[in-house]
């Protein structure tokens, strides 16, 4: 019989009650370190003292109105997203996906109006993760998300990471974006390199083309700085955000130049719930968190701590890991036993992690994880490792 809960996840037998910080606690009392924060989402951690003061102070007062009329809660977040970033406008959803849905459109709308109808194909890239929605596993192309879900999405052309001259070779008179993430997730924590990212910046300008950035998993501080492109010194011309910026309160929003988004005029589209007063009074506390040059400054001191040690807890265990990739705060463990079997040696020691492709484990903590929480770590993935190790 179908549970009641449609089985799409393999979901782990833990049933978690409460969160505080880094940690996670079972309905049995035992405390999980949470090294994977909602799959990056728990920016501030569990339970965050400002945010829950947000959402209750909220939700004492108006929990929902129309779009149809002001927000000002959503005004706040709007202008704070614009002052500390390359936009000039946002608009909110309520997740990664729907952000790709609207940035997708946003890009053709864009070649429409100017009268360049024909430029509707976006260039994407293998292992890249957009969300499960039409337009989202059309954008990642994979088979593994599309197979049987009837036609595929027309209008994206799949190139391989890292292949600049194939995006060069891929644009033609129909081209109307780049899409791209830069740090795969999903993928397995592969980072576009920083001289990467401007030469697709240069191949757009030069091209007249629109480049996305999807930032739901690398943004929002994740990589030590508020969104991952600023290493490269670059800027999109559309980014797509969720995940942190709601810090568990499900938002997500895109973010666009005035030019890139001048296509959106009234009635070209919507959501019912995207900038709703809870979310974005909560996406206000996050962003006067993450926003802090201080708060910025930590993450890199402890994704340094963090990293130091992985490549020692690597060095103890050659046989079990490979590598240690990513950056900031956005880790992944290249594993040589297989990875599902490190998360789960990792329940086993209480510590959370979570897989990703090309064999690989992802710790995505909470940005706010301690000293004490970096050194819980380690003890916890040694266990974890030498328990594989001696399997
Ligand atoms: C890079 C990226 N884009 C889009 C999404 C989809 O976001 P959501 O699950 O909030 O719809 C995800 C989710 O993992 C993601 O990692």
């Amino acid at each position: 019989m179908i549970p009641s809960v449609l089985p799409t996840y393999n979901r782990a037998p833990l049933n978690f009650v409460k969160g505080e910080g880094s940690w996670l606690i079972e309905a049995d009392g035992r405390r999980f370190l949470d090294l994977g924060a909602g799959i990056a989402v728990n920016a501030l951690g569990h339970a965050h003292p400002a945010l829950v003061q947000a959402l209750t102070d909220q939700a004492q007062n108006l929990w929902h109105v129309s779009n149809l009329y002001q927000i000002p809660q959503q005004q706040a977040l709007a202008d704070r997203l614009v002052e500390h970033s390359f936009a000039d406008t946002v608009f909110f959803t309520n997740s990664g996906t729907e952000a790709c849905e609207l940035a997708v459109k946003m890009a053709r709308k864009y070649f429409f109006d100017k009268g360049e109808e024909q430029r509707i194909e976006i260039l994407t890239f293998d292992g890249s993760f957009h969300g499960r929605s039409s337009a989202g596993i059309a954008a990642a192309g994979s088979e593994k998300m599309t197979k049987g879900f009837g036609p595929v999405l027309p209008g994206f052309t799949h190139l391989m990471f890292g292949d600049l001259d194939g995006v060069t070779n891929a644009i033609t008179g129909q081209t109307a974006a780049i899409l791209i993430e830069p740090v795969q997730g999903e993928g397995g924590i592969r980072a576009v390199p920083d001289a990467e990212l401007k030469a697709l910046r240069a191949v757009c300008d030069e091209h007249g083309v629109l480049l996305i950035l999807d930032e739901v998993q690398c943004g929002v501080g994740r990589t030590g700085k508020l969104f991952a492109h600023e290493w490269a010194g670059i800027t999109p011309d559309i980014m797509m955000v969720a995940k942190g910026i709601g810090g568990g309160f499900p938002l997500g929003a895109v973010l666009a130049t005035e030019d890139a988004a001048s296509g959106m005029t009234a009635g070209t589209h919507g959501s019912t719930y995207g900038g709703n007063p809870l979310g974005c009074a909560v996406g206000c506390a996050v962003m006067d968190h993450v926003t802090d040059p201080d708060f910025l400054d930590e993450v890199n001191r402890k994704a340094g701590l963090l990293r130091q040690k992985l490549e020692g807890l690597i060095d103890g265990h050659p046989d079990v890991f490979e590598e240690v990739r990513g950056t900031g705060l956005m880790l992944g463990l290249k594993c040589k036993v297989t990875n599902i079997d490190v998360v789960n040696a990792g329940y086993d020691n209480q510590v959370i992690t979570v897989p990703a492709a090309d064999n690989v484990v992802r710790l995505l903590p909470p940005l706010t994880l301690s000293d004490d929480d970096i050194a819980q770590a380690l003890i916890r993935l040694d266990k974890a490792a030498a328990q594989l190790a001696s399997a």
